[in-house]
């Protein structure tokens, strides 16, 4: 690293991308206690990028994609009720595992959507949601659903079988749990709380510090869209969800962002369910397919960044932009390092690793995931335009949850509990927020701009370990997000991004 940094703790405010004015993190306006901080004041040059890049893709969906969401809409409504091998699928192999937690001392899994309760009483009206949980049994690596316990809000949960009339019913509300726990508990904490460590990141570390360069290239995107996710009516948090068009969502923008509140400073109730936000200790449970994927890219991450932490601190021990960096992140972020502890031996190689991971791989997959897993292996009748059918999801509910184990015996086909116009949002919304849309360059494309030679060495093998680690990774979970285009898949939009752009 430049060694003239190190002894300059007061560059000139040119020195730095928005000479020290940039944006940076103030307490959500919505719920300042319970969810991460936002970035209000995004820089202009980023809304005009967002605009061009990302947002001109949404005003052409919306012209251009009505007539095949409402014809995919029909074939959805046709399908049947996810068969209990589906279910299992869906729940366990894909983005749906990171809520799948081991009982100790036994092989049974439960997969718990507690944070329903967060929006009771408060859906769109002739909608419904309930607490759910899904009890799974795990033998020689497969799982079996054994029980799935609907919340009764006057007794003891009813525990439904795969032998009752009210399973399909069941199967239903656990899907539609697990599908608004993971976009609304799960995935938010990886998108918002990052914020704060760009902002920081653009205005407090100048621009020719390795530090900089390493977390720039992954930072393009994220303030704007984040923004407008969380602050504009044009999405799927509007407050008014039937005027949009598009919004499939069973709640308004500021019920769901309750759920939010779930994953950043955690629920109380139960005890460990909900924990509050911990930035250095990500989800990545190896003993699950999905978990073993995302850890296989982490350490090739931590590599990296081990090699970025000793050009920094060999040149700087103690140096100064990154003292201060993690002093104001650290004000700002649950279990972020402070100034001291940055300096600890591989603290700072594992807090660069968190967002580099987490921002392009970890939040990635889970779109790729989403669009591409909870959908049917293989449609009866295949989607008339777009990727997949959004119908599985089940975002809305108009059937009430069973209370009686010989409730909901009728309920054969998706179109039983969700109507037409529902399942059209749902496809809607699936094209235009929820597939992965990944801009040039992705992940394994992108380049930093060092002014050293072990640092473009380092780069270079970055590259080529995160090659290898996608071959493991196709032999772990074939369907995981592809890091790069094949022979097999050429479509460049579902590759690893390299930032937050969707
Ligand atoms: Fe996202």
């Amino acid at each position: 690293m430049d060694k003239t940094l190190c002894g300059q703790p007061e560059l000139p405010a040119d020195q730095f991308l928005y000479e020290r004015r940039g944006p940076w993190p103030q307490p959500s306006p919505s719920y300042p206690l319970a969810n991460a901080p936002e970035i209000l004041n995004v820089p202009p040059v980023e809304t005009m990028i967002w605009t061009q890049a990302i947002g001109s893709r949404y005003f052409q969906t919306e012209i251009g994609f009505p007539g095949a969401a409402a014809a995919n809409a029909v074939v959805g409504g046709q399908l049947e009720i996810p068969s209990d091998a589906e279910f299992v699928r869906m729940m366990t192999n894909s983005v749906f595992a990171r809520s799948l937690r081991p009982v100790a001392g036994s092989n049974t899994w439960i997969s718990n959507f507690h944070a329903m309760e967060l929006m009771e009483g408060d859906t769109v009206p002739g909608t419904f949601v309930r607490r759910v949980s899904c009890v799974f049994e795990r033998n020689a690596g497969q799982f079996s659903c054994t029980r799935i316990d609907v919340a009764n809000p006057t007794g003891r949960p009813l525990e439904v079988s795969p032998s009752d009339p009210a399973w399909n019913l069941a199967k239903a509300y656990a899907l539609q749990g697990a599908s608004y726990v993971g976009m609304f508990v799960v995935h938010p904490a990886l998108h918002f709380p990052m914020d704060t460590v760009n902002a920081i990141t653009k205005t407090a570390v100048p621009r020719n510090h390795p530090l900089f360069q390493l977390l720039h290239p992954h930072s393009a995107y994220a303030l704007a869209v984040n923004n407008a996710v969380l602050e504009t009516e044009d999405g799927v948090l509007s407050s008014n969800p039937q005027g949009t068009w598009f919004d499939p969502l069973t709640a308004t923008g500021l019920v769901i962002k309750r759920l939010f509140g779930a994953g950043y400073a955690g629920l109380p109730n139960p005890p460990g369910l909900y924990p509050q936000y911990d930035y250095m200790n990500p989800w990545m449970d190896g003993s699950l397919p999905y978990g073993h994927c995302l850890r296989l890219y982490f350490d090739a991450f931590l590599g990296f960044c081990e090699t970025v932490e000793k050009e920094i601190l060999g040149a700087c021990p103690n140096d100064i932009y990154v003292e201060r960096w993690a002093n104001y992140i650290s004000a700002q972020l649950h279990g972020f390092p402070d100034g001291k502890a940055i300096f600890q031996p591989g603290v700072l190689t594992r807090a660069l690793a968190v967002y580099m991971w987490d921002v392009t791989v970890s939040h990635a997959a889970d779109h790729y995931s989403y669009t591409h897993d909870v959908t049917p292996a293989k449609p009866p009748t295949p989607p008339v335009v777009g990727t997949t059918l959004a119908a599985w999801k089940f975002l809305r509910l108009r059937v009430p949850p069973p209370q009686h184990l010989s409730d909901g015996a009728a309920v054969k086909l998706v179109g039983d509990v969700c109507p037409p116009d529902d399942l059209y949002r749902a496809e809607m919304t699936q094209e235009l927020f929820l597939k992965p849309a990944t801009i040039y360059p992705n992940l394994v494309q992108t380049t930093y701009a060092f002014t050293s030679l072990p640092l473009l060495q380092a780069q270079e093998k970055f590259h080529a370990d995160l090659r290898l680690v996608a071959a493991k990774v196709a032999a772990v979970m074939p369907n995981f997000m592809p890091l790069e285009v094949s022979d097999t898949m050429k479509d460049y939009s579902r590759t690893i991004s390299a930032s937050v752009q969707y």
